[in-house]
């Protein structure tokens, strides 16, 4: 097999590129150039990308085993959706991050989503602060080609804001920051976008800095997420795609309740975006089998998931239906990792072809050495065989007087292992505790903040299956 890729790659992305995948993790920008195969995926997800552009929405459950790629392909669509003039957040979920919880776990995933906020021109998150300032220069050029004051296009814009659920004070926080960037109150506009953010821990702080009664909560995590989904096109984005990964953390709760509220929570977002009523808004969960299939624990533990969510019956034996909710994400086959090989050479050379240190021949070869060292999974669970590839390459690299025969077998690679497989986390889970102490000790006026008061204490209790 042959393939010359005929890119060329950006001294920048060369190395964020190298460093990333060296260091096992997924990059972040410049995937493209070491993509292999999930043409068809990506093409079903561009079509939902344009949906939520046309003021629609869509759910996606990406499903794959262990080290199938279903980080890597979040990272892909997420920088799809940047191109296409989308906003985008993105979060892992974890035993402190969560779609509902009754103590903090919600609004810390929410936070940590607003922390990820990108946008084409702010790849890399934080982006908040930008789009809201770009929702102030929008009025501001309409003020001037239409002679309206600002103050009156503002006001009309966020009155369409005020007719949602929490739209209220929503409206009032944006008002408030386009008040600080009027007066030049710097403090003003950073406290309007902490609110936005969820970093507002009590209601208190939030009426003396802003004037409003309420905050970002467990309880209304979807709702702001409806809003924002708004408010991003009053700014003139497209609207919000939402990656949501590492979902078996949902799977591994070991209460039965506090799964269930997850699980109503990704019907309830499920259910919006087949009616089309979560305008501009666009989710993506990447999850292991386990965590769909699972029929105790899993999302099929829910039955009315279950149904929504059951995979078209004549799609088997190799036909495929990329239309549903659910997408199957294939392991990369040893004809893609070899392709992958060729593109990290690539990379690695950027882009001159006269630079590459290794010819097709000892990529095979060291396929072969890889099969050998941990046999069939080495291509199944590609982030350790990348990783090896590529110090072979920094060696060769470095060290011109060497050549890749002499090195290729030399190359120590671990099998990995699958952190999922792991025993459940007992339920006296101790990251558990410290994050309610933490919530409770962070807040100054208990009273005024509904989550520490209807607490159902659902991490402490202990549940047997
Ligand atoms: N389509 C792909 N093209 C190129 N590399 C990929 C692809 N899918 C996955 N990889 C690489 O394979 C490794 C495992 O992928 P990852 O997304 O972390 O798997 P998962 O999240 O399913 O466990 C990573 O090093 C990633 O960069
Ligand atoms: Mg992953």
């Amino acid at each position: 097999m042959t393939v010359s890729p005929q890119t060329t790659i950006r001294p920048r992305e060369r190395d964020a590129l190298l460093q990333s995948l060296r260091a096992g993790v997924v990059p972040r920008m410049g995937q493209q150039h070491v993509q292999v195969g999930r043409v068809k995926e990506v093409k079903a997800l561009l079509s939902d990308i344009n949906r939520i552009t046309d003021g629609g929405s869509g759910s996606r459950f990406i499903i794959g085993d262990y080290g199938s790629g279903k980080t890597f392909f979040l990272h892909v669509v997420r920088s799809i959706a940047l191109q296409q003039k989308l906003v985008t957040v993105h979060a892992d979920l974890s035993p402190d991050r969560r779609l509902h919880a009754t103590g903090g776990q919600a609004r810390s995933l929410y936070a940590e989503l607003m922390r990820n906020m990108a946008t084409r021109a702010k790849p890399d998150g934080g982006a908040m602060s930008s789009v809201v300032e770009r929702f102030v220069s929008q009025a501001l050029t309409e003020s001037r080609d239409t002679g309206a004051p600002v103050e009156s296009i503002i006001r009309r814009s966020l009155s369409e804001l005020s007719e949602l659920t929490g739209g209220y004070d929503f409206a009032e926080v944006i008002a408030k920051y386009w008040q600080g960037h009027d007066t030049g109150n710097e403090q003003l506009k950073s406290d309007a976008v902490r609110w936005l953010r969820g970093e507002f821990a009590t209601r208190t702080d939030a009426r003396a800095a802003l004037g409003v009664r309420t905050i970002i909560d467990d309880s209304n995590f979807y709702d702001q997420l409806k809003l924002l989904a708004h408010f991003v096109r009053l700014s003139g984005f497209g609207g919000i795609l939402v990656c949501l990964d590492e979902m078996v953390n949902l799977y591994k709760l070991a209460n039965t309740q506090a799964r269930n509220s997850n699980y109503e929570q990704i019907l309830r977002i499920l259910n919006d975006s087949t009616q089309g009523s979560a305008a501009s808004l666009g989710f993506l969960f990447g999850g292991t089998p386990d965590f769909l299939l699972d029929p105790r624990r899993g999302l099929y533990s829910y039955s009315a998931l279950q149904s929504r969510l059951e995979e078209n019956s004549y799609a088997v034996d190799g036909l495929v239906d990329y239309s549903g909710p659910v997408l199957r994400l294939a392991s990369l086959t040893p004809e893609d990792f070899y392709v992958l090989l060729t593109k990290l050479r690539h990379v690695q050379a950027a882009g001159d072809e006269s630079a590459y240190l290794i010819s097709d021949e000892g990529i095979t070869q060291y396929m072969n050495h890889c099969a050998q060292r941990i046999g069939d999974a080495y291509f199944r669970t590609p982030r350790n065989t990348i990783k090896g590839f590529l110090d072979l390459l920094a060696v060769l690299e470095q060290n011109p007087d060497r050549a890749w025969e002499d090195l290729v077998t030399g190359i120590n690679i671990q099998r990995e292992s699958n952190p999922d497989l792991a025993p459940l986390a007992p339920t006296t889970d101790p990251t558990s505790v410290p994050t309610r102490t933490r919530d409770i000790l962070s807040d100054q006026n208990p009273a005024d903040d509904r989550h520490t008061t209807n607490d159902t204490d659902d991490e402490l209790s202990v549940f047997k299956l």
